[in-house]
């Protein structure tokens, strides 16, 4: 029997998308900026650079409307960032995992161009088309060679309409297949020989690329692909209270789309998440005093997000609703323990010696042995 891939109910409402496109979840402030906004813009862009970086960073508009943050970080990042996009060089966001990359370049194309959909998703099998353009076969085959048979790739849109094209992971392409995109970048053109025609890009066209700094060595970059990039380092939070407020607001958003109970304010919970992986991110505890070990996995923020949110689920299917130690403590084992081998040891170190010692910590490690045992 043939398997139907229609949906059988089609989401009614934008509400039920699981996860909607950041122009969609925040459109109204796109709009209130776009209506606000009297600096200058470039070709085809939605908003001035000005307002692009508002939009990414939170603030308050003239007439009240309030900006939510989106981006957690140094403002002058997301100020060279969004200027590189007004510029003839394509930017490349670079970071270790979880710093927001794909968040941010997901957020700047939805400011910038008011679409965030023309995505390249690289892997090690991303092939020249998904960068350049395929072919409808049995159009092909019915009439030959023709612009109506041509699949165009979303870079190939962008450039046509003078939009901004995103490619995720782009050193997980294959070297040869990342060089299709020098033509585009320098040349700003497409061309397409077996129709003896081109694409050239309009203004307005750029493209955003993300790479992992831990992929480096996979598929390095070409120096001549590298130039025709901007990079923009992406940090890691600066400080645990960063930190604690990017987790709280992105659990909360992340929590109402899943009817969970709201965040409490000042929960503890949030806090010893935050404050295990960086200690065990960085080798050191907060106070400097004491050296721990540090485990094989990333414990980035985007994994605290997911411990806290996974914490609250069991909070309010299985407890009282209320966010308690017992419900992150799973998660927490999880994240840190990817290598039963060596990261179960380096846990329990990090347990004994320091959860254990400090103060007002006791139902933490309370449950974090009995997850442990
Ligand atoms: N500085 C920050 N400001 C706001 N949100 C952040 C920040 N750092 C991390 N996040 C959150 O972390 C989550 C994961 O981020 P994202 O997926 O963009 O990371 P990434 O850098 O693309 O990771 P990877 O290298 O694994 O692809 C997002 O939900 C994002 O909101
Ligand atoms: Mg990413």
């Amino acid at each position: 029997m043939p398997v139907s891939v229609e949906p059988t109910t089609a989401p009614s409402t934008p509400a039920e998308v699981l996860r909607p496109h950041a122009e969609d979840a925040f459109g109204a402030e796109l709009a209130a900026l776009a209506v606000q906004d009297d600096r200058p813009r470039p070709a085809r862009w939605r908003l001035s650079p000005w307002a692009v970086a508002t939009y990414l960073l939170g603030g308050a508009l003239p007439d009240g409307t309030v900006i939510t943050p989106k981006y957690v970080g140094p403002r002058r990042v997301v100020e060279v960032a969004v200027s590189t996009l007004a510029t003839d060089r394509a930017l490349l966001l670079l970071g270790v995992p979880g710093t927001a990359k794909t968040w941010v370049s997901e957020h700047l194309a939805a400011a910038v161009s008011g679409d965030s959909t023309l995505l390249v998703q690289g892997t090690a099998g991303t092939p020249e088309e998904a960068i350049r353009y395929g072919w409808n076969y049995a159009q092909l085959l019915a009439r030959g060679p023709s612009r109506e048979a041509l699949v165009p790739s979303p870079v190939m849109r962008a450039m046509a309409e003078g939009m901004t094209a995103r490619v995720e992971e782009l050193t997980r392409i294959p070297a040869d297949v990342q060089d299709t995109l020098i033509t585009v970048l320098s040349e700003k053109t497409l061309p397409i020989p077996e129709l003896g025609q081109e694409v050239q890009a309009v203004g307005g066209f750029n493209l955003i690329a993300t790479a992992n700094d831990r992929d480096r060595g996979v598929n390095e970059l070409s120096s001549a692909l590298r130039r025709r990039f901007n990079t923009v380092v992406l940090p890691l939070p600066e400080s645990a209270e960063a930190e604690v407020e990017i987790v709280t607001r992105r659990v909360d958003q992340i929590g109402r789309s899943l009817d969970l109970p709201p965040v409490p304010v000042g929960v503890d919970e949030i806090r010893r998440v935050v404050t295990v992986f960086r200690e065990l991110r960085d080798g050191l505890t907060s106070d400097g005093r004491t050296k721990v070990k540090s485990p094989s996995g990333t414990l980035s923020t985007a994994e605290a997000i997911s411990v806290v949110t996974g914490g609250l689920a069991l909070s309010a299917h299985f407890g009282d609703g209320v966010l308690r130690p017992g419900d992150v403590a799973a998660g927490v084992l999880g994240a840190v323990v990817r290598d039963p081998a060596t990261d179960r040891v380096v846990w329990q170190e990090y347990l004994e010696t320091v959860v254990r010692e400090r103060e007002g910590w006791q139902d933490f490690y309370r449950a974090c042995r009995e997850i442990s045992a």
